[in-house]
């Protein structure tokens, strides 16, 4: 697979990564499907999915756990990304940015993945307790310590980011500049596909400028992108789409159209190329620094993602992409 870099270091990763959050956390079954999510792992890195994005709160705790279990076999293969700053309580979730708190945590995520070095290390949500370079401050420590190799920072949701008249982005680009001033940011991790493109208007532009690497997390809006998911069919009420304002029946017929216009450029490409696949291409044409990481805990589904960084979609694609409606329903 085609090598892109993350950051000023040029640390090189496959183009397409492996988000593993859907292996333990967020979609329906999730926890249930142990060694079929192993599997997929390694069918992701026999592929050159070398990127393995995971979050101690995944599970929590369980999603580290497995990859874990891959990396104690093959860790010269892979490139870990795990994330810190996220507890998850009974119902809630709360930020915790405190540094002595993240020094433990990183010493927690390398006994869980079974390494003695995270090679990216993300900021999952800054904590409004405590000021952004002091948690940063200490996550340069870290690699300092050599627990780490290069720091990243996810962005804030959509729910938390928008204040009235803001762009969506504000706050983390605020926050970006804060901590460049502390030490380098090498990758920014946030919500990128053809139905949510916001982190074109400024995120991107931001990364490309400083030669900071960008994770495409929900490539695949979450899987309605791939054709298939059955509007009204539902979701089980651990799923994160049961209550996605995307996700209603109402709102997964109204955004078909994208799904059908993903179908055409597919179709173009040979009978084997997917929707999904062009949604990956889509996102991994956004820039040479671009790297979409698309969850799955399904072998095949990782091999199909995979094989998206082969895909060179015309410009005649582009031009019927960038044509697509805008995305009906929001968190706003
Ligand atoms: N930084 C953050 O705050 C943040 C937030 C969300 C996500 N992320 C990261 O981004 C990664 C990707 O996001 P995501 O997993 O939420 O959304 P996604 O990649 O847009 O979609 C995942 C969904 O698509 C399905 N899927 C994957 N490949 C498919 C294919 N080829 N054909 C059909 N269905 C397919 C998966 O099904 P199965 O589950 O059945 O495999 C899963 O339900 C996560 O794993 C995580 O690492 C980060």
């Amino acid at each position: 697979m085609e090598c892109r870099t993350i950051g000023a270091g040029g640390l090189a990763v496959g183009a397409v990564g492996l988000g593993c959050m859907p292996m333990s956390w967020a979609y329906s079954g999730s926890r249930q499907r142990g060694d079929a999510s192993l599997r997929t792992v390694h069918r992701a890195l026999d592929a050159g999915s070398t990127l393995l994005d995971t979050a101690d709160m995944y599970g929590p705790f369980t999603n580290e756990l497995l990859v874990g279990r891959v990396l104690k076999e093959r860790r010269p293969d892979a490139f870990v990304s795990t994330k810190v700053g996220l507890l998850v309580g009974e119902q809630h979730v709360v930020a915790n940015g405190r540094p002595g708190y993240v020094k433990r945590a990183c010493d927690a995520s390398l006994r869980r993945l079974q390494t003695d070095v995270i090679d990216l290390y993300q900021l999952h949500r800054a904590d409004p307790e405590v000021p952004v370079e002091e948690t940063w401050g200490a996550m340069a420590e870290l690699v300092r310590a050599g627990k780490v190799r290069a720091l990243g920072l996810c962005a804030m949701g959509a729910r938390g980011g928008r204040r009235s008249g803001a762009g969506l982005h504000d706050t983390t680009l605020r926050q970006l500049q804060r901590v460049q001033q502390v030490f380098p940011v090498s990758a920014v991790q946030a919500e990128l596909s053809v139905w949510s493109p916001e982190a074109l208007r400024s995120l991107l532009p931001w990364c490309e400028a400083r030669g900071v690497g960008f994770l495409a997390a929900m490539p695949l809006g979450n899987g309605f992108l791939t054709g298939t998911l059955t509007p009204g069919e539902g979701f089980e009420p651990d799923d994160l789409r049961a209550r996605h304002p995307r996700f209603t029946a109402e709102m997964m017929a109204a955004n078909q159209p994208i799904v059908a216009g993903l179908r055409r450029v597919a179709r173009r490409h040979g009978p084997e190329v997917t929707p999904a696949q062009v949604a990956l291409a889509w996102v991994l044409s956004r820039g040479r620094h671009v790297i979409p990481v698309p969850g799955t805990k399904q072998e095949r589904w990782a091999a199909q993602n995979a094989a998206a960084a082969q895909l060179r979609l015309t410009p005649e694609d582009f031009t019927e992409l960038a044509r697509l409606p805008a995305a009906q329903g929001s968190w706003d």
